[in-house]
């Protein structure tokens, strides 16, 4: 009997196993490549601006993906608290993605436009001056550090490497938009643009 075959020879267990299991994960994973949903930016999707972009390498440099996600999952208590559930068309100019998978704090993938700039700005410096029972870090030194933009027109560059859509103009304007600006107001910029683009259709 075949299986009996199968079943006895250790070898050609494993390499059969490997290969129903690959082809499962292929067969799920192969066709999104192909899909315009997955693929195609949404509506209104505009790439983030100098500014922005050094917002969320500031992000990335202070660990908030390390307690934040940037994915609201479509299910009513999430939908209900933070809006519009994320789709794939939101984050195709993303490099890396930021969608995290721990949440202490609360979800951030909507986050532009529920706060004001100033609440913002208090928040990070000392986030028990707004929210008195939080336990996220203070960020005193983002209102003291200044970008320099010396890296800011060669990250675009590279983002274009990716495929994001910057003109010549956006690159040449770079250092320029966020030289001498605040650490702060360039994460501001940024949080400010979370989720945005596709909340204003709604
Ligand atoms: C140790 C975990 C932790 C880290 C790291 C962290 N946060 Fe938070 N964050 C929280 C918690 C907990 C809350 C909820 C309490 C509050 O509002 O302060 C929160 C709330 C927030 C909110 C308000 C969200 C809302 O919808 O009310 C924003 C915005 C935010 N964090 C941004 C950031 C940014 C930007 C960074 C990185 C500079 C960061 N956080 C790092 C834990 C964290």
């Amino acid at each position: 009997m075949n299986h009996e075959i199968v079943e006895k020879n250790l070898g050609l267990l494993v390499v059969l196993m490997v290969f129903a299991i690959s082809l499962g994960g292929l067969t799920q994973i192969v066709p999104l490549f192909f899909q315009q949903e997955t693929t195609e930016p949404i509506e209104g999707l505009r790439p983030y601006t100098a500014l922005e972009l050094e917002g969320r390498d500031i992000y990335i440099r202070e660990g908030c993906v390390g307690c934040h996600s940037q994915m609201v999952r479509p299910f009513r208590a999430e939908t209900e608290r933070y809006g519009h559930y994320s789709v794939a068309g939101e984050s195709v100019w993303e490099h890396p993605f930021l969608w995290g998978s721990k949440r202490t704090g609360p979800d951030l993938a909507r986050v532009g436009g529920r706060y004001s700039n100033d609440w913002h700005r208090a928040h990070l410096i000392n986030p028990r001056d707004v929210v008195p029972e939080s336990k996220m870090p203070s960020y005193p030194w983002l209102q003291e550090n200044t970008l320099d933009g010396d890296h800011t027109a060669r990250k675009m560059e590279v983002m274009r490497g990716f495929g994001v859509p910057y003109t010549d103009e956006d690159i040449a304007g770079a250092k320029e938009a966020v030289e001498g600006v605040a650490e702060i107001d360039a994460l501001i910029a940024y949080l400010q643009h979370l989720g945005t683009v596709l909340s204003d259709r709604r």
